[in-house]
């Protein structure tokens, strides 16, 4: 949901304007994960001086602004600042952080508002995304012992826990990745965190737990090797009781007793050929976003570890030993370029992806969809097409947009493979303790990987024995790598909040799967071969569908004082109506609903009248004569819906408003008829005057339950 930012420089003289540009460059890339609030810290003058705050309530060009002004933001319970900082002072080295934030505890305010110190002279500050769930019965235990709380968050306990760690240990020689690991023994949630503290100047430790971190690097020299060793915890990591801690057992100080016995090693990647220090920067990041511009090579943190930076190396350390995970993380490169990520000539993000999906249908079936033996294979799923064949279910998992495209090809599955299908919003399945069986078949499907609801399911099928696959579009997210297997939709980066061309390429995705799972059936032969030409027709037939936007935007114009707006559509349409219906409430605030046209006669005629405004899905299939029919019932009743009908239709009414679409294979024409509706959900927002790309209330990735 929030977005989190680290800057570390080392022997690169680097001055503090350059890096609050930096930090807030990062932030705007982020923002579309959250954005009701922004901060950033920057070094003081001097190591031990209070680290510098910068916070703004609202988007990033606030922040920008405030800190173009100069005077920083007083940290909780400090005397005022009222002078500006020095702009131009500058770091040989210097560590620093940001944070773009989404309200989970407590409304948006400069005093909620990330980096959280642990007191008014900022000894430990922390950057957090997620949500610590322990956080009332540590907050409790620390004001005992007479710690002030000024913030309505759950982060300002893990500072304030760090400061306590520091204060509890007699000699004060722990070091600062020990200090920190510390503290997260006593966390509970999930979390992604970067830590900075005046006591460990030109230091950095970061960690995760369930929530995405990855970590930049860039030299002027190649790295000597491509990852990084792990360092575990060894003997002198055992946990000493500090003296002091009381009725709530807390704690646990490493070493506290006789001071730690540090275990350096030097990680090999940072070795330089004449062992002399280089100059070297990191960008720890929750999304690739914020660290592309900086360099390609990232390395991606796994749970659990504890990532300390200092002296220009970057450790790896181990919460626990436990796990029989890789000794190493690997140093990658990214693929995704920076230009991917900007808007191009379009006016906001979510345009841009509308526009794309002729491109983002191809690379989701790139090497996967052989056109001349009509074929698929999707490489994750080879090994594993005889156990979900013999799967006793299909269940689909997914929130929001995901959900939709679960829909829009659950037929289309039942059809292909012949195996009863389920699908299931994530909250719902887990409210109700769905029961799922070892010879299950689940799939998870998310645009972004990291939505918790969808994560949380995942991992209650797991604890069942089931097969797991995930469906996702950000490749080393945590569902594609917590899953069995799976399949990358490979839409390219969706920035706008609304999802557009992540739906479609989930749908062809989902559709190459049930291909590829038919595939066994030679009675099946001819539907799969209908079904793929199909698919090579659609990238042009999209742009067919984005040459009508001028129509679209003109229909908006019609529609925006609308205060509701009902969609109406059966069998595959369904999914199109419910998509449509979602796309309009996030973006143009107003009223939707997606209805099955079958249901109509179950209350939604009560609706009917000559005012109400409707769009009338009735692209052509096999349930066209009930479609039709359900139309009649409606213009019975005065309705005057708009209809979106097939190029070929001349049933339709004449006085109506016609959406022509061109034809495709019946499964496949949800692909086509959802881009009016995308396209109308964009203009309603602009001609309304709305954020399009940052709906309010809304956030990209939905990391927390
Ligand atoms: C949020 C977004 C939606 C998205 C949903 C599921 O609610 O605003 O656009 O469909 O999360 O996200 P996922 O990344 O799991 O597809």
């Amino acid at each position: 949901m929030c977005g989190i930012f680290a800057y570390c420089s080392f022997l690169c003289e680097r001055d503090r304007k350059h890096v609050c540009e930096v930090l807030c460059n990062a932030l705007a890339r982020m923002e579309y994960r959250g954005y009701d609030s922004a901060g950033i810290g920057v070094d003081g003058d001097s190591p031990s001086d209070p680290f510098i705050l910068f916070k703004e309530v609202g988007k990033v060009a606030a922040l920008r602004k405030h800190v173009a002004g100069g005077v920083p933001t007083t940290p909780p319970g400090a005397a005022e600042i009222t002078q500006q900082v020095d702009m131009s002072k500058v770091f040989l080295s210097q560590t620093s952080m940001a944070h773009t934030r989404w309200a989970t505890h407590g409304v948006p305010s400069v005093a909620n508002c990330h980096p959280h110190v642990s007191d008014p002279a900022t000894e430990f500050s922390v950057v957090h995304n997620g949500i610590i769930t322990n956080y009332k019965e540590l907050k409790l235990v620390l004001q005992k012992r007479g710690y002030s709380f000024r913030t309505d968050t759950d982060t300002e306990c893990v500072a304030i826990l760090c400061k306590y760690v520091y204060d509890s240990q007699p000699n004060k020689r722990l070091s600062f990745q020990s200090l920190v690991k510390t503290v997260l023994k006593e966390l509970e949630g999930s979390f992604a965190f970067v830590f900075k503290s005046v006591h460990f100047p030109d230091e950095i430790v970061a960690a995760r737990r369930g929530s995405p971190l990855l970590i930049g690097v860039k030299t002027e020299r190649k790295l000597k090797v491509d990852f990084v060793d792990v360092e575990l915890p060894s003997e002198e990591g055992k946990l000493a009781p500090v003296p002091d801690v009381g009725a709530a057992g807390l704690l646990a100080v490493p070493g506290a007793a006789d001071g730690p016995k540090l275990r350096r090693q030097q990680s090999r990647a940072f070795l330089s050929e004449d062992g002399m220090p280089q100059p070297i920067e990191f960008f720890v990041a929750s999304d690739p976003a914020a660290i592309i511009e900086h360099t390609k090579k990232v390395l991606y943190l796994e749970d659990d570890d504890i990532a300390h930076i200092f002296e220009g190396e970057l450790h790896i350390h181990r919460l626990r030993r436990d796990d029989g995970l890789s000794s190493v993380r690997a140093i990658e490169t990214l693929e995704i370029e920076l230009a991917e990520i900007m808007k191009g000539q379009y006016d906001h993000f979510m345009q841009k992806e509308i526009y794309e999906q002729p491109e983002s249908v191809v690379n989701t079936m790139r090497g996967r969809v052989n056109f001349d033996t009509g074929s698929v294979t999707l490489g994750g799923l080879k090994a594993y097409l005889p156990v979900i064949r013999r799967g006793r279910r299909l269940l689909f998992v997914a929130c929001g947009t995901s959900y939709h495209s679960c829909i829009a090809v659950r037929s289309v599955f039942e059809e292909l493979t012949e195996i009863p299908v389920a699908v299931e919003l994530a909250s719902d399945f887990l409210d109700r303790r769905t029961p799922v069986f070892r010879d299950d078949v689940t799939i998870f499907v998310s645009q972004s990987g990291e939505t918790a609801d969808t994560i949380l399911a995942l991992r209650y099928c797991l604890e069942r024995g089931a097969l797991t696959l995930g469906v996702v579009n950000v490749v080393g997210s945590t569902l594609s790598r917590e899953t069995h297997s799976g399949i990358h939709i490979n839409a390219g980066p969706e920035i706008g909040v609304a999802s557009t061309k992540a739906y479609t390429s989930q749908y062809i995705a989902l559709i190459m799967m049930a291909v590829q799972l038919s595939q066994d059936s030679i009675s099946k032969s001819p539907r799969r071969a209908e079904i793929i030409a199909g698919l090579h027709a659609i990238p042009s037939q999209i742009k067919t569908v984005l040459a009508m936007d001028k129509d679209i935007q003109l229909l908006a114009k019609d529609m925006i004082q609308s205060p509701s707006l009902l969609l109406m559509g059966r069998g595959l349409q369904y999914a199109t109506c419910l998509e449509g219906a979602l796309k309009i409430k996030e973006l143009a605030y107003i009223h939707s609903e997606g209805i099955l046209a079958g249901e109509l006669k179950h209350g939604p005629l009560a609706l009917i009248d000559e005012h109400i405004p409707i769009i009338f899905v009735m692209t052509k299939d096999h349930l066209y004569p009930k479609t039709s029919s359900a139309l009649a019932q409606i213009t019975a009743r005065k309705g005057r819906p708009v209809i979106m009908a097939s190029e070929s239709d001349t049933n339709v009414p004449r006085s109506a408003q016609v959406i022509r679409i061109p034809e495709t294979v019946d499964c496949l024409q949800g692909l086509l008829n959802i881009i009016p509706l995308q396209l109308l959900s964009y203009h309603l927002a602009v001609q309304k005057g709305y954020d399009v790309d940052f709906p309010r209330n809304l956030a990209k990735s939905v990391t927390t339950e």
